[in-house]
């Protein structure tokens, strides 16, 4: 069902870009990319772009513009409302179902004859990925022709190896892979993008990490809350597929990259760095393998099956095992992966650790949430006439430091697709190797038939 629709934009003057928000009524665009697109107005970043948003759960244009300014207000209570409806009023909204050829029909009476630039973003249900490209094939890009277009998708890539083939393959029937942003939004973090920078720019830190200094690294990933509403979705998905699969490698594959030299100003430079980082990082992903299964720890928090209505689900909400790497640069150092749901803290951090000859070995902190934060553990002599040691940090907090808050990943996320960079985006070939490593690590896990232990709810790391 479409009604109320608004006047076509164009009537309104020449666009430069047409962002169009399949999910404009969802969780993710509510909480995340709404307070995004409001910073990225207020620093002019939006000046001629027309934004449309697809949902069926509103009628009217009123009805989603309401629906935009309450949500704004509630995640940015401190903002002026003036420059909440600003934006609000800015949206068009499009009532329809995505699997309605209609729906298409209409977005294409909204859009300009000759639009410089659409970006599709899909950050609807992953199961709707390919009708919509499909339909925007058919009914929308055979209709218009934009100077350039986009498509930028959240994740789920696929549930394995083989469905993310067919994903990419239907993409590509309309996408170049250059055309093609498949969100991850924890490299749009300041720290994570920070480990690009210490490992380029600070060369002594870049040489320490290699197995000759490091002992272990441990990357944790820990939430307090449980599945909530997406338990349907969760049942489908777990611990692995949800976070190892996704966040998790890219991570790893950022911490452990043999780092080319920086771009400066020249733009060749700049996409000669992309290229070079994502086929190293995508070739890492071929040198990862996988640990004996005993070193494979599974766990679901107590309530997850009363909450999931499935009393005998064998879903993991917690991961707990080592990756190692086969290179020169890191053979015999474990990468520990710890992720889960309705544990103690929330919580997600990198930890290296040094070899040490004392007690309290050197450590380097990334800390990536709640606090945006980098320490690096030292020893020092401890106050007194002894000589004697103890720990202490030195403490970047980014925040504090530089004196600003720190841009919201979904901030950079879309500020990025507008200008095409890919620096922050996994190609094809990085998604499609992290999911054969994950292939791999379920067809172990049921081989050797691993079942989740039960945790209590809330536990604290490490669970087992
Ligand atoms: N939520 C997060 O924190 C998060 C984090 C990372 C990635 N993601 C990914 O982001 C995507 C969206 O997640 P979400 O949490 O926002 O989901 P959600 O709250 O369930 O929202 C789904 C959106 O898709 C729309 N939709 C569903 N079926 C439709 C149909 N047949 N036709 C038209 N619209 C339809 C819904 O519109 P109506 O409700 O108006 O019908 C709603 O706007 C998923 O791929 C998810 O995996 C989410």
């Amino acid at each position: 069902m479409t009604v109320a629709l608004p006047e076509p934009y164009f009537l309104h003057g020449e666009p430069k870009q047409v962002l169009v928000f399949f999910g404009g009524t969802g969780h993710l665009f509510t909480q995340k990319i709404l307070p995004a697109l409001y910073f990225l107005q207020k620093e002019g970043r939006l000046e001629k772009a027309v934004l449309i948003a697809i949902g069926r759960r509103f009628s009217t244009q009123t009805e989603y513009q309401n629906f935009v300014f309450q949500n704004l207000k509630q995640h940015l209570p401190t903002a002026k409302d003036s420059s909440l409806l600003k934006l609000a009023k800015s949206f068009h909204y499009l009532s329809g179902s995505l699997e309605d050829a209609q729906t298409y029909r209409e977005l294409n009476r909204l859009l300009p004859p000759l639009p410089q630039e659409i970006i599709f973003y899909l950050s609807t249900l992953p199961s709707l990925y390919q009708k919509v490209v499909l339909s925007l094939k058919e009914h929308v890009l055979s209709a218009v022709a934009p100077r350039s277009q986009k498509i930028a998708l959240e994740k789920p890539f696929g549930r394995d190896e083989e469905s993310f083939a067919q994903l990419e393959s239907t993409l590509k029937t309309v996408f170049s892979e250059e055309e093609i942003y498949y969100v991850d939004h924890y490299l749009g973090k300041e720290t994570v993008l920070n480990l690009i920078i210490l490992k380029a720019e600070n060369l002594f830190l870049e040489r320490l990490l290699s197995g000759e200094f490091v002992q272990q690294v441990h990357f944790v990933v820990s939430e307090k809350e449980g599945v909530g509403e997406r338990g349907t979705f969760y049942q489908e998905t777990g611990a692995i597929k949800d976070m190892v699969q996704n966040h998790m490698l890219q991570l790893l594959t950022l911490l452990a990259v043999d780092i080319p030299t920086l771009c400066e100003e020249d733009r060749k430079e700049c996409e000669q760095f992309v290229v070079t980082m994502n086929r190293r990082r995508t070739h890492l992903l071929e040198e990862v393998a996988l640990p004996p299964a005993k070193e494979i720890k599974l766990g679901q928090y107590q309530s997850y099956q009363a909450e999931v209505n499935q009393l005998h689900s064998r879903v993991e909400t917690l991961v707990q095992m080592p990756l190692y790497l086969q290179n020169p640069r890191w053979s015999g150092v474990p990468f520990w992966l710890s992720t889960g749901k309705k544990l103690a803290q929330k919580t997600s951090f990198i930890e290296v650790t040094f070899n040490s000859l004392t007690e309290t070995p050197n450590r380097l902190l990334i800390e990536i949430q709640p606090e945006e934060k980098i320490d690096l553990i030292v020893n020092v002599k401890k106050f007194g006439r002894e000589l004697r040691s103890v720990p202490a940090k030195l403490n970047l907090c980014l925040s504090g430091s530089f004196q600003a808050a720190t841009p919201q990943a979904y901030q950079k996320i879309i500020h990025d697709i507008l200008l095409g960079d890919h620096t922050i985006f996994p190609n094809s070939s990085f998604i499609r190797n992290s999911w054969k490593i994950i292939d791999k690590l379920l067809a172990l896990i049921d081989k050797e038939n691993l079942t989740p232990k039960i945790y209590p709810d809330h536990s604290p790391l490490p669970v087992f």
